[in-house]
């Protein structure tokens, strides 16, 4: 196996499920219209994560890092008509890009962007019971991840599903700066410690760099 193989099946794996409608495509678009890096999960990892919210009958779901809201609205179709998404943005330029989004999407109703340092907006969703959520996705910045671990717990219940993304490819990217690396590892290291959870982490291999993401779940 090599990279272009990996491509390939990515794309033949994208085709097959038809996984993007126009209000995805329309935020990919809107990416490069507004010429931003893409940080966004792939469509197959947007799949995915929608395949998982179905899988946990998700009726809220809290998301750390939004950027302009395509993993939110992957997960926004997965939700019953009285579901919700909390994602939390730190970006003033992502959150606008990302509301425009949601509008667009007609998603918006579903989803309640809170704009500000996520260390700072997870003691408020703390302390005014807007947990427990039944699926949290972690994708913000990488050294507090081991701290949105222990924020996504406290808003867990039994069964709540935790994922978190990028937890393999910046423990091996020389490129990387040390306190992204000394981040994603103590978060890994925090999970596979924590007997509150049971985890794992799956390979993620595609159209992206090689990465990884962490597969929790609340006993
Ligand atoms: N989940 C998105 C991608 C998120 S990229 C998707 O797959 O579509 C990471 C995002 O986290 C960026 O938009 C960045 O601005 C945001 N971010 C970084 N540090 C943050 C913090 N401390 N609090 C909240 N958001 C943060
Ligand atoms: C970056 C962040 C992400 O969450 C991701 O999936 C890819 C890239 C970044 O910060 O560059
Ligand atoms: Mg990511």
């Amino acid at each position: 196996m090599n990279n272009q193989l990996f491509e390939t099946a990515d794309r033949y794996i994208d085709d097959l499920f038809s996984s993007q409608d126009d209000a995805l495509i329309a935020t990919e678009q809107s990416i490069e219209a507004a010429d931003l890096q893409n940080m966004s999960v792939s469509a197959n990892q947007g799949r995915f994560l929608y395949v998982m919210a179905k899988l946990c009958r998700a009726e809220r779901i809290l998301e750390i890092g939004t950027f302009c809201g395509y993993s939110t609205i992957w997960l926004a179709k997965a939700l019953p008509t009285n579901g919700r998404v909390i994602t939390l943005e730190a970006d003033e330029t992502h959150a606008a890009i990302a509301r425009d989004n949601f509008v667009c999407s007609g998603f918006a109703p579903m989803i309640d962007m809170r704009i500000g340092n996520a260390l700072d907006v997870l003691p408020q969703l703390v302390a005014d019971g807007s947990g427990p959520f039944d699926m949290i996705f972690i994708d913000a910045d990488k050294p507090p991840y081991a701290d949105y671990f222990q924020w996504a717990l406290k808003l867990s219940r039994p069964g709540t599903l935790i994922i978190a993304d990028n937890v393999i490819r910046h423990l091996y990217d020389e490129n990387t700066p040390a306190e992204k690396r000394a981040g994603v590892s103590r978060f890994n290291e925090m999970l596979a410690a924590t007997p509150a959870v049971t985890a794992t982490i799956i390979q993620n291999v595609g159209i992206k760099e090689p990465d990884g993401m962490a597969i929790a779940v609340v006993n």
